[in-house]
């Protein structure tokens, strides 16, 4: 069946790092009806704004890539706003949505939404089946009530109004767009901007935290949002046979993990760093191992095309733009 490309798309979060990679993949197939708000012009926690936009614009399809989302130092620090903001957004938007008429919408998630001591890989039918990790657990609980609120308005209003909500829930990412913040980032971009700094220093020694040994999973962003569309655009009787209506979401992953040492020597490979690189084991490691369980994703027909060696390349191009190191020699 071809795809109607006129079709009338609102990407909410389309600024952040994996919205501006699913605009950036809707486009390059031709979707030329996109409909964006900025955080300034729609704040998606108020209600009102929310109603008054899908009133207005009326959209066929509904991409939910906006949240609040930071570390662990910005969950412990502000665990009211990360449960609120992020049940009021999803809630707004998931509404508004079916009271307009939408149809189909996807829904962002997290790897944090399973159990803290949940078997590895982590597969679907994990969720709600132990404690969550305490650092981020108002994050991962509005996470669970959002792949929840897709399943009960599917549940409810399927039949009725052919209402057809998915969820993905994505590993850790990369890429484009990411946030290079010296103490605020996750470990792909601290690790870009600390090799890259030493090196432009002449640093002989870059200290890593813990013994790194823990294994992680990564995926490239572009990887991810083309996971999306796939999903969206899957057909229903698809979908559903690898999902249960109370199991409707879908895992993203890579397929494989790495530890942090030769993620480490990886970046520094791609930064250039030849100094050397010490692990600093009398600092805590997180959870051995987290790494998603991506058999459903992979049986709907869909694999990652982007390796990390070529990711990473293309993640540090993005940082030097990003931090206007381009015209600068580096060597
Ligand atoms: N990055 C990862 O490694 C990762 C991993 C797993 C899952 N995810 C999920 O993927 C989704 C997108 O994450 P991301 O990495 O793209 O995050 P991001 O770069 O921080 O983007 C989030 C976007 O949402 C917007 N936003 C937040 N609150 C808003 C509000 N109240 N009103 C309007 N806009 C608002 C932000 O605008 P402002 O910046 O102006 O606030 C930003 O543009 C999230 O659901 C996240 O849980 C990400």
């Amino acid at each position: 069946m071809s795809k109607d490309l006129n079709q009338k798309i609102y990407i909410a979060g389309h600024r952040g790092m994996v919205g501006s990679a699913i605009a950036r993949n809707l486009q390059s197939q031709g979707y030329s009806n996109i409909v964006t708000r900025t955080h300034a012009e729609m704040d998606l926690t108020d209600q009102a704004a929310v109603k008054a936009f899908f009133e207005q614009e009326k959209p066929n399809q509904v991409y939910l890539a906006a949240a609040k989302v930071g570390g662990i130092h910005a969950n412990n620090t502000f665990p009211a706003e990360f449960i609120y903001d992020n049940l009021m957004v999803q809630n707004n938007v998931i509404h508004q949505a079916f009271l307009n008429g939408v149809q189909k919408l996807l829904f962002l998630g997290s790897s944090c939404i399973y159990p803290k001591l949940a078997s590895q890989p982590m597969s679907e039918d994990a969720l709600l089946t132990g404690k969550l990790e305490p650092t981020n657990e108002p994050y991962a609980i509005a996470k669970i009530a959002g792949i929840k609120m897709c399943e009960s308005y599917n549940r409810q209003y399927g039949e009725s109004h052919g209402v057809d909500y998915r969820s993905v829930m994505p590993t850790n990412l990369y890429g484009p767009g990411d946030n290079y913040h010296p103490e605020n980032s996750h470990v792909i971009p601290a690790l870009i901007r600390r090799f890259h700094e030493a090196k432009a220093n002449n640093v002989p020694e870059v200290v890593i935290w813990g013994t790194g040994t823990p294994r992680r999973e990564f995926l490239y962003v572009d990887d991810m949002a083309a996971a999306s569309v796939f999903v969206m655009e899957l057909d229903k009787a698809t979908y559903d046979s690898q999902t249960e209506p109370m199991q409707g979401h879908i895992n993203v992953g890579y397929g494989a993990d790495i530890t942090i040492r030769e993620l480490a020597h990886v970046v520094a490979k791609t930064t250039n760093y030849r100094g050397n690189i010490v692990f600093d084991s009398n600092k805590l490691d997180g959870a051995p191992r987290k790494w998603m369980d991506s058999f459903r994703l992979s049986e709907l027909g869909w694999r990652p095309k982007i390796n990390l060696d070529f990711g990473l390349e293309l993640a540090y191009a993005d940082f030097m733009l990003k931090n206007n190191y381009v015209n600068q020699t580096l060597t």
